[in-house]
C-alpha cells in the first residue's frame, strides 16, 4: 500500500458521508458495466443492517478504492462489491488490502463462510480472491446478462 493510504470504515454519522458516498458511486458508475453496477442501489445496500464498507484514500484524501460486504446470517457472509480500485492506483496493494480487511471483518461476526460473485473474464480480480485463499464452487451462467456469467467463490474461516 502506497504511504499515506488510509482504510476506513465508512459511518452513516460522519460528517464527509455524503461525500464519500457520492465519490464511490462515481467510481461505481465508472468502472462496471450498467448491469453490475451499483450505483443506483448504493444507498440501499448500506442502509441494510448487517453490511458494511471500507475505502481507501490518498494521501490527498480522496477515494481510491472501497470493498462492501454483508453478514445475513450466522452462516455466511458474502463480498457484495469488491473492490474498486481507481486505475491509476492499481497494482500498488490497495485491493489486496481492501479484501484482507473486509475477510477479517466478517471473520468476526463468527460466520463460517464468506462467499463471492465474480465474472471469471476479470483476471485481475480473479487472481486476487485466488491469491487470499477463495475457491471456485461452481459457474453460474447467464449470472450477470445474458452472455457474462460470474464463478461463485468462497473462503471457509475455521471454526476455532
Ligand atoms: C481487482 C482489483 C480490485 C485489484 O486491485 P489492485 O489494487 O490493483 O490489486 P493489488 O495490487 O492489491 O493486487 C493483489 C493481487 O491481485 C492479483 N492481481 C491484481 N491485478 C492483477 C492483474 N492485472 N492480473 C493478474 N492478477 C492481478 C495478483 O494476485 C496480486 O498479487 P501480486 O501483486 O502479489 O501479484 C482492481 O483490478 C479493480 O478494481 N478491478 C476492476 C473492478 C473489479 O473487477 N472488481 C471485482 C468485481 S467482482
Amino acid at each position: 500500500m502506497e504511504s499515506g493510504a488510509l482504510l476506513v470504515e465508512l459511518q452513516r454519522n460522519s460528517t464527509n458521508f455524503a461525500k464519500v458516498v457520492e465519490e464511490i458511486v462515481k467510481m461505481e458508475k465508472k468502472i462496471f458495466p450498467k448491469h453490475e453496477s451499483l450505483a443506483r442501489s448504493f444507498d440501499e445496500e448500506l442502509r441494510k443492517n448487517n453490511s458494511g464498507l471500507l475505502y481507501m484514500t490518498d494521501v490527498h484524501g480522496e477515494v481510491v478504492g472501497y470493498v462492501m460486504y454483508s453478514w445475513p446470517s450466522s452462516l455466511s457472509a458474502s463480498i457484495t462489491k469488491l473492490a474498486a480500485v481507481k486505475e491509476s492506483h492499481r497494482r500498488q496493494g490497495h485491493g489486496e488490502a481492501l479484501l484482507k480487511a473486509a475477510i477479517q471483518k466478517c471473520r468476526t461476526r463468527n460466520v463460517h463462510r464468506l462467499a463471492l460473485h465474480v465474472d471469471p473474464l476479470r483476471i485481475a480480480a480473479m487472481g486476487l480472491y485466488q491469491k487470499l485463499g477463495f475457491r471456485v464452487d461452481s459457474l453460474i451462467k447467464s449470472y450477470y446478462s445474458a452472455d457474462r456469467d460470474a464463478n461463485r467463490m468462497y473462503l471457509d474461516f475455521d471454526s476455532n
